[in-house]
């Protein structure tokens, strides 16, 4: 029996060019994006803010890593969520008695120029569900552990990530 299914992967758009920042605005909005974050390190702090600026109301704000390459930001605790059954993989997968859903998560896409790009996810150590994974992602190095903080039902997580330098003719340019 043949399956039929259509797959698409997110799409990467790399626009390069002098003067191409002017245009970022216009590409967040094609790409049907409410906001963008900008990142930089502190070398490129000047020209972030700058194009944080030019893109006004589009941009959430700037992340800009220490001297040491580390940045820290607040966000919501992540939880797991089911995953679609309903295609074919779905349907592949749920007939095995694969569990459709995926522990709770962080998702990490991390360039520097030079270096190889890193995208990846830190999973919760904590998530009952850390072993029954639909997409396989979980390893024991991706794991992180967040700590309460005493302060309401605030938690922090450490994670270091290790870049690579990139192999001559690869890495964010
Ligand atoms: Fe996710």
């Amino acid at each position: 029996m043949t399956l039929d299914f259509t797959y698409q992967a997110s799409a990467a758009r790399i626009v390069f060019g002098n003067g191409a920042s002017g245009d970022v605005g216009k590409w967040v909005e094609a790409l049907d994006c409410r906001r963008a974050l900008v990142l930089s390190t502190p070398h490129q702090a000047a020209d972030a803010e700058a194009l944080s600026k030019r893109l006004g109301p589009l941009s959430v704000g700037i992340f800009t890593t220490d001297g040491q390459g580390c940045f820290r930001y607040k966000t919501v605790r992540p939880g797991g969520y089911a995953v679609p059954s309903d295609g074919p993989v779905g349907q592949m997968l749920g007939g095995l008695g694969f569990a459709m859903r995926r522990p709770a998560h962080l998702h990490f896409l991390i360039k520097a120029a030079g270096f190889e790009t890193i995208s990846t996810h830190v999973y919760d150590g904590s998530d009952p569900h850390l072993g029954q994974d639909a997409l396989f992602g979980v390893k024991d190095e991706l794991i992180g552990e967040f700590k309460p903080t005493g302060k309401g039902d605030a938690s922090t997580l450490d994670f270091t990530f290790t870049m690579v330098r990139a192999k001559k003719g690869r890495g964010t340019p």
